[in-house]
């Protein structure tokens, strides 16, 4: 047998899959491990792709995306995010993923490093790896507000680095980028002449602050912005992502989406638009939901006294589990699990940072996670 490519072999596998694994095998488990909304996907959306099938729209599409979606795009962008780009500078993809690999694609070669967060979420990492780049951490921690700290980043930057994820609303932490912040980012980004690929995944979920894009301090054409219809509509599974990139970024990209995938399937791609055409109540609701779970979930942390980072954003509660777990937090995960019939994720799945925390997912519905986060109060080994 020919030998694999060592890049995809040495693929470590997600932290959260060892929970995963035994979740699965217990059937009252109550899941407070993934990042799935409890939501499903509001009538507009599906009408959208309905909409599309019943007109036999089920060919090949431009690779970029189709242009009304790209011309929605553009003005949701000026309109929530503050990026004036054209309609060219928008790139379709399946789902925000594939947004953040076209960007590291195009900006990243073998033997590069990427600063990535620690904690982060996994699949910065590994996408860095596959592309035969290195990953390098960059540290957030608690006494800073998990915000990053400039002194790391110089410390960490070397004649290899060509680019920087940031993540704003963060998973797994919840953080919300300060304008401050965004602004010191890009200034830090054209100071060592980096590429800035901000995730911004979850940017219609912020709670009592507002969300803010780097790209709108972008003074350089630098800033690659990865967005996502997969939380703010409750259709992950629709897989439809995009890209916002200064001009000859989205040129390039677009080609890339040639032998990657082509383009993004046709009726999923109608739906976004269709999300992005009604449905301002849905969104309201979910993210005032999701507000509201945070809070009753900090009130029984607060009765109980066990530590927590307060989220402005996303929708995860990053638990402060270090005088608990005993040392190693995904064993501690796992004995939860099998005791209480509870699964969070395990910190360290996001980052070495991550030891002695975990993320709980307040996306599932209130009595599940009110009753996971009460078992797991409880629980003393
Ligand atoms: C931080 C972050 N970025 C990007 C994504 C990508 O989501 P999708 O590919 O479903 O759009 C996720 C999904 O969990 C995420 O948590």
């Amino acid at each position: 047998m020919p030998t694999l490519a060592a890049n995809a072999t040495r693929m470590p596998r997600s932290g959260i899959r060892a929970v995963m694994d035994v979740a699965w095998t217990i059937p009252d488990v109550i899941g407070l491990h993934v990042g799935e909304p409890s939501f499903v996907t509001p009538d507009h959306v599906l009408d959208g792709a309905r909409l599309a099938l019943d007109r036999h729209e089920t060919r090949y599409v431009p690779n970029a995306g189709i242009l009304p979606l790209r011309e929605a795009i553009a003005a949701k962008v000026a309109t929530h995010n503050g990026i004036t780009a054209s309609p060219g500078q928008v790139v379709v993809s399946a789902g925000g993923m594939q947004a953040l690999y076209l960007a590291l694609a195009a900006s990243v070669s073998r033997g590069d490093e990427v600063l990535v967060p620690d904690p982060g979420w996994p699949n910065f990492a590994m996408a860095v790896q596959l592309l035969q780049a290195r990953p390098v951490r960059y540290p957030l921690r608690p006494e800073n507000g998990f915000q990053p700290d400039p002194a790391d980043l110089d410390r960490l930057v070397t004649a290899r680095t060509r680019a920087m994820i940031v993540n704003s609303p963060s998973n797994p932490l919840g953080t919300v980028l300060t304008p401050a912040h965004a602004e010191a980012l890009c200034r830090f980004a054209d100071a060592y002449d980096l590429w800035l690929i901000s995730d911004e995944c979850y940017d219609a979920i912020t709670f009592d602050v507002p969300h803010v894009s780097p790209a709108a301090w972008d003074e350089a054409g630098r800033v690659l912005s990865c967005f996502s219809f997969s939380k703010t509509y409750a259709m992950t599974g629709m897989r439809v992502g995009y890209l916002v990139a200064p001009p000859k970024v989205a040129a390039v990209t677009s080609i890339m989406q040639e032998p990657l995938l082509s383009c993004v399937n046709a009726p999923a791609q109608r739906a976004a638009l269709a999300a992005l055409s009604g449905g301002g109540d849905f969104v309201e609701l979910m993210r005032r939901t999701y507000q509201e779970r945070r809070d009753k979930a900090a009130a029984l942390l607060d009765e109980a006294g066990i530590g927590y980072h307060l989220p402005h954003g996303a929708f995860y509660l990053w638990l402060d589990v270090r005088d608990r777990c005993g040392g190693d937090v995904t064993d501690w995960a796992l004995r939860l699990l099998n005791a209480e019939h509870v699964a969070v994720a395990p910190g360290t799945a996001f980052g070495p940072a991550g030891a002695g925390w975990a993320r709980v997912c307040l996306a599932t519905k209130d009595a599940a996670l009110l009753e996971g986060l009460r078992r797991l109060v409880e629980f003393r080994d």
